[in-house]
């Protein structure tokens, strides 16, 4: 979908697609140098990684295995209870694999915090965050990401996996929804 189509609904576009696609490409560049000759598994996050999963990974001039895992926080709204439930679950052992989780945006923390301690758990060999997104001044918890491609001021943001009540994820742009829209 277009910027035409939405225009109104939207207060600015903060990352643009080619913004967006030069960046995956830098990130891909470092995913091929940091596993060189080794095993690779990206675990994508539903729903809103599916748009970078499917970019990052034809930017990767190397093999890679996919897997998905869809969470939700327990509660609704309550994101800050940082307990997550599992809706769908690996399809492979990942015992030993070097793992790297793909994610579109990383706020309070406290997701990626709990899945990659539970990955951990789960005997990976390494896991490692990548997000399009990370808002510094929401996080509620320290958690590393390896990867980040933009960190972003604490607005409501859509596009590009991104939805505000499940629209606007297929925005190829990341852009700050006009609050009108919400308030
Ligand atoms: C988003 C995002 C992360 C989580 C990050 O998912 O994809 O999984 O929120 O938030 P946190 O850092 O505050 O924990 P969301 O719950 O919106 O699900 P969706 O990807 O299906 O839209």
């Amino acid at each position: 979908m277009d910027l035409a189509s939405v225009q109104s609904d939207i207060e600015k576009v903060i990352v643009n697609e080619e913004q967006l696609q030069n960046r995956l490409k830098e990130i891909a560049r470092q995913i091929e140098n940091d596993y060189k000759d080794q095993d690779l598994l990206l675990i994508g996050v539903l729903k809103g990684a599916v748009m970078v999963m499917a970019d990052l990974t034809r930017h990767i001039n190397r093999h890679v295995e996919i897997d998905w895992m869809a969470v939700s926080s327990y509660g609704s709204g309550t994101k800050s209870s940082g307990v997550v439930r599992i809706l769908k679950d690996l399809d492979r052992d990942i015992t030993g694999r070097n793992v790297v989780i793909i994610e579109d945006i990383v706020d309070t923390g406290l997701t990626l915090d709990w899945l990659s301690q539970n990955l951990k758990s789960r005997g990976a060999g390494s896991v490692e965050i990548m997000t399009v997104l990370r808002k510094p001044d929401a996080a509620m918890v320290k958690v590393d990401i390896r990867y980040v491609g933009f960190d972003i001021p604490k607005d409501f943001v859509i596009g590009y996996g991104l939805d505000f009540n499940e629209k606007y994820r297929n925005l190829p742009f990341i852009a700050v929804l006009a609050k009108h829209m919400y308030e």
